[in-house]
């Protein structure tokens, strides 16, 4: 059965609606980049709103697998031109953030996207806890099909939501089980930034080659077709493969005494010495002993400590030359020093997620042209203020994140911090006309509704449950 197109447009008008959509065929952009996958069933006009930024105006529905329903289950009949059948006012796009309504639409979609985000990071970190038991059981062997299953769970998760780490955040981590949070938090954030970097780096490429698709003949159908002759850093499959590599990078650590991992004093230079053979020598032997020869997997796991600018200090294994190490092994990197950096543990507390990024940026900018790539991806995909996080404000007034992007935030306290009786407006931070005093204060740390539930007005709320 063919396939039919709908506006997005259309779409979001039945979403708004309580509607929802399955397009039942996968939709990529022009450089082969998934952005929707066909067994998504989208229910958010957000996921609507990226497609729509990044250029796609309607969409396939498989007459067989996809489909368009209404609040109430009943699907929505297309016509052969993509209307839809019987009655229905003019589609319209709903304004942005500005009203009460839309701000309590955005509020709602961020707890939702939270509840997810939690159950598949639940599921990621159960099935690594299980992994390293297994590990330690069988003395190696482990089942990779079972991990595969969760982490392409959490990519297609990753994938289809914009900024998706922003969902992930500390909020609904428990400081115990480090490594297993650690193993989900690299594959979520190294997952992000590979995306961005694949999709921004690619187009790059193909702006300057100038390729692209066009038709040429083809000797099997014996006739013209159109060939897609774009550049593609990664592919689709290598992209998962990929993120098997970031959930798995530390998984030599298991060989590891506890008492070692979690020494809150100094290491000894013995210690230290132990400590890094859990990525070349450890790590690497327990992807030999389970016959995972994928190198995406493999350099992840051996070089994820390498040395990724000539000169960088405290690195291992220093055999390769930076040059030589890949994109996807650099990204390893940064993600694994990000999460670090910002995870509380035993023997140090948190650093403030604005001065990892500063931190990291500041050693790793102007090293090599792919490099600054990289970081350009990393830098934009960490969503420093995540949506549904309180920041604080340079006149002392505390606010809430509707969006990473700017960020928008609605205020919620006086400079003294006493809740607000009245919603004031969303203010968009990126303008410039807002005051210098009502800017972001970056020397503090990002919260979470938690940590102010006691100033929170009763429409933030429902967010804390
Ligand atoms: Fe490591
Ligand atoms: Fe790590």
């Amino acid at each position: 059965m063919s396939n039919r197109q709908i506006k997005i447009e259309d779409l979001i008008h039945i979403i708004v609606q309580g509607g929802r959509v399955k397009t039942g065929v996968d939709v990529y952009n022009d450089h082969g980049v998934l952005l929707l996958d066909k067994d998504v069933v989208v229910d958010k006009v957000k996921t609507l709103e990226i497609l729509m930024e990044k250029g796609i105006s309607s969409l396939p529905t498989s007459g067989s697998e996809g489909g368009v329903w209404d609040a109430q289950g009943n699907e929505i009949k297309i016509e052969g031109n993509g209307t839809m059948g019987g009655e229905r006012t003019k589609a319209k796009r709903p304004a942005p953030i500005a009203g009460v309504g839309t701000i309590e639409r955005r509020l709602k979609e961020i707890e939702d996207l939270k509840t997810v985000a939690a159950q598949k990071y639940d599921e990621a970190k159960d099935s690594i806890k299980r992994v390293l038991g297994q590990i330690q059981e069988s003395g190696g062997q482990f089942d990779y099909d079972e991990v595969q299953t969760h982490v392409s769970d959490l990519v297609e998760f990753l994938t289809v939501t914009d900024n998706p780490f922003s969902y992930l955040t500390k909020e609904i981590f428990s400081y115990d089980d480090y490594l297993y949070n650690h193993s989900v938090n690299v594959c979520a954030i190294g997952t992000a930034v590979l995306n961005r970097f694949n999709n921004s780096f690619s187009a790059a490429v193909n702006d300057f080659l100038s390729v692209g698709e066009h038709e040429a003949y083809d000797p099997f159908a014996k006739k013209k077709s159109r060939v897609d002759n774009s550049y593609r850093c990664y592919h689709r499959e290598e992209l998962e493969e990929i993120s098997m590599g970031f959930f798995l990078h530390d998984i030599g650590k298991v060989m590891l005494p506890d008492k070692v991992l979690n020494k809150s004093g100094k290491l000894t230079s013995d210690e230290f010495e132990l400590i890094k053979r859990h990525s070349f020598d450890f790590g690497a032997e327990l992807l030999e002993k389970n016959r995972l020869r994928n190198s995406y997997i493999r350099s992840i796991v051996k070089n994820h400590h390498a040395p990724i600018f000539i000169g960088e200090e405290r690195c291992y294994p220093e055999g390769d030359h930076p040059r030589d190490i890949p994109i996807h092994v650099k990204i390893a990197k940064l993600a694994d020093i990000y999460d670090a950096m910002t995870s509380k543990r035993c023997y140090k507390e948190a650093f403030n997620q604005i001065n990892v990024v500063t931190e990291i940026f500041r050693k790793y900018a102007k090293k090599d042209p792919i490099l600054q790539y990289v970081l350009h991806a990393f830098v934009k995909s960490i969503g420093i203020y995540p949506p549904g996080s309180i920041v604080f404000l340079r006149n002392g007034q505390l606010a809430y994140v509707l969006e990473s992007q700017g960020p928008l935030v609605i205020a919620f306290t006086d400079i003294q911090g006493n809740t607000l009786t009245s919603k004031p407006d969303p203010m968009d931070m990126g303008d410039k006309s807002i005051s210098e005093d009502l800017k972001v204060d970056n020397r503090r740390s990002v919260k979470t509704p938690l940590e102010v539930c006691d100033r929170l007005p009763s429409y933030l709320q429902p967010i804390t449950t």
